[in-house]
């Protein structure tokens, strides 16, 4: 199962001062240096982390598996198929909020998403769309012609651990759902030290996408530290 690091924050902290310290694109590679096995950036509509040179030189400088994370308009699409990356996975997206907060609704989504995935599919970059683990958002996802889903874990993550249980249950049934549709299945959300393990036990689930709780963790471990323990929390439930 791959770890594919999220490098937004590390653009806020930076944006925080309007200068360029500290810098997304070190990160990156730092990241990878620590055992990573790609990078995630999401470009938002606002650039409030991420900004397009941020991108770009991840793209052009990082020797690294690169996930962009967007959403399903037609800027994105432009600036994803001038790119190019491996990979893109398509997200709902709000001005006012905080972070991602659901998953796409693929069912009563506009056509644009279904031209996007299209569009970035014809140009050889693996399509994934980041929805809730229920069955009909799935299916919708495999018929759209997407070839991955990326499930939210925000509400499990999220949830005391005693809570957990129903989550996760729900999570197990998608990720298995979607390996039957055909479907190469990732997570993420709010996967933390404590939540990585039971996700990272699900032998379909081939990328988990980790951002908030690894960057701000950096700031008492150090990078190579969360990244290297995050790794042997998926290695205890998958070896290797
Ligand atoms: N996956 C998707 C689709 C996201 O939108 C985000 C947040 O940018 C993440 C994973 C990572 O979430 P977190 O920053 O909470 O680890």
């Amino acid at each position: 199962m791959r770890l594919s690091v999220n490098v937004d924050h590390v653009a806020t902290l930076r944006n925080a001062r309007g200068g360029s310290f500290p810098c997304p694109v070190a990160a990156a590679r730092l990241a990878i240096d620590s055992g990573a096995d790609g990078v995630t950036v999401h470009l938002r509509e606002d650039r409030r982390h991420i900004r397009d040179r941020d991108l770009e030189r991840i793209a052009a400088e990082v020797p690294a598996r690169l996930n962009f994370e967007m959403a399903a308009t037609a800027e994105m699409v432009g600036i994803a198929l001038r790119l190019r990356p491996p990979a893109c996975c398509l997200v709902p997206e709000k001005r006012q909020e905080l972070t991602t907060e659901g998953g796409l609704d693929v069912l009563r989504a506009a056509p644009d998403l279904g031209e996007a995935v299209r569009r970035l599919a014809g140009a050889g970059i693996e399509v994934s769309i980041f929805i809730e683990a229920d069955p009909a958002q799935i299916a919708a996802a495999a018929q759209l012609g997407a070839q991955a889903v990326e499930l939210h874990t925000g509400a499990y993550a999220d949830a005391a651990p005693e809570a957990r249980g129903p989550h996760l249950a729900r999570l197990r049934s998608g990720a298995a759902a979607a390996r039957a549709a055909g479907l190469l299945c990732h997570a993420g959300h709010g996967l933390a030290y404590d939540s990585l393990g039971p996700i990272a036990a699900m032998p379909e689930v081939a990328e988990v996408s980790i951002g908030h709780f690894l960057i701000g963790q950096s700031v008492f471990e150090g990078m190579p530290a969360v990244i290297r323990r995050m790794k042997a929390i998926i290695a205890a439930e998958r070896g290797g």
